[in-house]
């Protein structure tokens, strides 16, 4: 996992906006599964802009959502979900072709069960786009002593809970729903983005080889594709 080191926030996500679209070139119909969180949103504003100068690349491109906040209410503006519908889903008109956790389900382990039923029927996962958590988690992948394979309820770390995204919650998450590692693992191809000095500390510890679950982005150096684009303040 050799880091593509780019000059800056601008550049990586130019970087990562046409690594997108050079996948989409190549598979058209392809799941790809997207991370919130502040470091793809410049990736999403660019492949929104070009999905709109070229709608055909997009026409056929499905959408499952990595993770969300468990608890809030759908149209919580801080909701993966209204992130997601506002940077991609509504500018490249996904409508049916978006499969979601619903923050707000009444059960939220029968929620998992469903999305866990639909990735076994429509996976694997094509292209998976990741954010790395400054606690090493991968969606709502936490440190833990152990990890689970598919989507499932989890327990929020600290680092989680003072995310940056839920300074605008209209209230406090209270789990996390989430695809599990090895629905990570399994997509063909991952793209992990890092950017700025507070994951410089992360991206070391990544970048050591050191293969541990109480830091769950590591495992990705069991995956034969993937690639990792950084800027300069985070290398
Ligand atoms: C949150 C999101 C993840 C995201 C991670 C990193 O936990 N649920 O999907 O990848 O944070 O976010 P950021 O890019 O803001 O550092």
């Amino acid at each position: 996992m050799t880091p593509q080191v780019v000059v800056d926030y601008q550049a990586l996500s130019r970087y990562a906006a046409d690594w997108l679209i050079g996948r989409l070139r190549q598979r058209p119909e392809a799941l790809v599964c997207l991370a919130t969180g502040a470091t793809p949103q410049g990736t999403y504003s660019l492949l929104a802009e070009h999905g709109a100068a070229e709608p055909e690349l997009v026409e056929r491109m499905q959408v499952i959502k990595l993770d969300e906040w468990g608890g809030l209410a759908r149209d919580d503006p801080a909701s993966c979900e209204q992130y997601l519908r506002r940077a991609l889903i509504e500018p490249l008109r996904l409508k049916d072709r978006y499969v979601s956790f619903d923050s707000d389900a009444a059960d939220p382990q029968a929620e998992c069960a469903r999305i866990a039923r639909w990735l076994a029927e429509h996976g694997p996962i094509d292209t998976c786009v990741l954010g790395l958590g400054v606690n090493g988690h991968l969606g709502f992948n936490e440190p833990a002593a152990s990890l689970q394979p598919h989507a499932h309820v989890a327990q929020l770390s600290s680092a989680s809970l003072t995310h940056a995204m839920l300074d605008c919650a209209q209230k406090r998450p209270a789990f996390g729903l989430t695809l599990g590692m090895a629905d990570i693992l399994q997509a063909r191809q991952a793209l992990l983005l890092v950017s700025g000095s507070t994951k410089r500390e992360p991206l070391r510890r990544l970048l050591s080889g050191q293969i541990a679950t109480d830091f769950p982005a590591s495992l990705l150096w069991l995956h034969r594709d993937v690639s990792l684009v950084c800027d300069a303040e985070a290398a």
